[in-house]
C-alpha cells in the first residue's frame, strides 16, 4: 500500500509574529518545514510528500524540503528518544561507502510543491489534488513538526487494520465548560470523553477526495480539520493514541517548548 503525506505549510504564522511564513521560522537552526519533512521520512512509513507553500516561496520550500529528504536514516538521535550510541544504527549507516556491508541507502522520497490556498483546507485541497497514486493520505501541519514516528506507525497500522479515517488523540487535561457570549457558565463536558486532536490524520484516498469534494459543493465552515470534513460522510473516525510532542507551535511559548523537546532529543 501507498501512503502520500500532505503537509500544509503555507500559513502566515500571524499568531507566532517571527517575521517569516511559520514553516519557514527556525526551530533550533533549522526551518519548521525541515524538522517536519525530515520526521515524516525518518518515520519510514511514507511513500511521497505533497507541501502546500505560500506562492512567494515555492522554490524556498523544494530546497528545504529536498535536502530534508535526504537527511541520514540512521541518524543517531531517533524521534523516539535518544538511540544507543553504542549500536549498530550509529556506527552504520546506510549507504555508507566506507563501511562493508552498509545496507544500501533507501531511495529518497520524492518531493511535490503546490502553492497553498486562503485557509488551511484550500491548501490541503490543492497538496490533494496533486497526489500521483497512492491507497492511504495522511494529512499533517508543518507546524507539528516533532511529531514523533511512533505517531505516524500507529495512524498507519490503524488504516491498514481497515479503518478509513483514524486521527491521533490526547486526554484532556483542563476542565471544559460551556458559556454564554457574555462569558457565563452554563454548563460542564465531561472531560472524560473529550480528546484533543492531532495530526498526521489518515485517510483512506477515496475517503479524503469524497469529503474536500462535499465541502467544495457545501462548505462547512465549522469544519476545523479533515476528519471533521469526512465525518459529514457518516465514515467512522478511528482514534489512537498521539503524543505531547506532536505539539503545534502556534505561538512564541510553544516554539520555546519545542527548543526544549529537541535539546532533550525528540528531532
Ligand atoms: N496552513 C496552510 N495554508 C493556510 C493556512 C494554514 O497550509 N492558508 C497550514 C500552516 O502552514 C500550518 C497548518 O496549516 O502548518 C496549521 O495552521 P496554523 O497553525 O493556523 O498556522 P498559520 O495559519 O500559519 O498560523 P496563524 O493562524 O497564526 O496565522
Ligand atoms: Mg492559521
Amino acid at each position: 500500500m501507498s501512503t502520500v503525506l500532505l503537509l500544509p505549510a503555507a500559513g502566515s504564522g500571524t499568531r507566532l509574529a517571527a517575521g517569516a511564513p511559520k514553516a519557514f521560522v527556525h526551530l533550533a537552526g533549522r526551518p519548521l518545514l525541515a524538522h517536519a519533512v525530515e520526521g515524516a521520512v525518518r518515520s519510514g512509513v511514507i511513500d511521497a510528500i505533497v507541501i502546500a507553500a505560500p506562492s512567494s516561496l515555492l522554490e524556498d520550500a523544494r530546497r528545504i524540503a529536498e535536502t530534508a529528504a535526504e537527511a541520514p536514516v540512521g541518524s543517531p538521535v531517533g524521534l523516539d528518544g535518544p538511540v544507543d550510541p553504542d549500536g549498530p544504527v550509529d556506527s552504520v549507516r546506510p549507504g555508507d561507502p566506507d563501511v562493508p556491508g552498509a545496507p544500501a541507502r533507501p531511495a529518497p522520497v520524492p518531493i511535490t510543491v503546490v502553492e497553498g490556498g486562503a485557509d488551511r483546507v484550500v491548501s490541503v485541497a490543492a497538496a490533494l489534488a496533486a497526489v500521483p497514486q497512492a491507497d492511504l493520505v495522511l494529512v499533517h501541519d508543518a507546524a507539528r513538526c516533532l511529531t514523533p514516528a511512533s505517531v505516524y506507525h500507529r495512524v498507519v497500522a490503524a488504516l491498514k487494520a481497515g479503518a478509513s479515517a483514524v486521527v491521533p488523540v490526547l486526554p484532556m487535561t483542563d476542565t471544559v465548560k460551556t458559556t454564554t457570549d457574555a462569558g457565563t457558565v452554563v454548563g460542564d463536558l465531561d472531560r472524560t470523553a473529550l480528546r484533543r486532536v492531532q495530526t498526521p490524520q489518515g485517510f483512506v484516498r477515496e475517503a479524503l477526495i469524497a469529503a474536500h469534494g462535499l465541502q467544495r459543493t457545501d462548505p462547512d465552515r465549522s469544519a476545523t480539520d479533515d476528519a471533521g470534513l469526512v465525518e459529514r460522510l457518516d465514515i467512522a473516525v478511528v482514534g489512537v493514541p498521539g503524543d505531547e510532542a506532536a505539539l503545534k507551535i502556534t505561538h512564541p511559548i510553544d516554539l520555546r517548548v519545542a527548543e526544549l523537546y529537541v535539546s532533550d532529543g525528540h528531532d
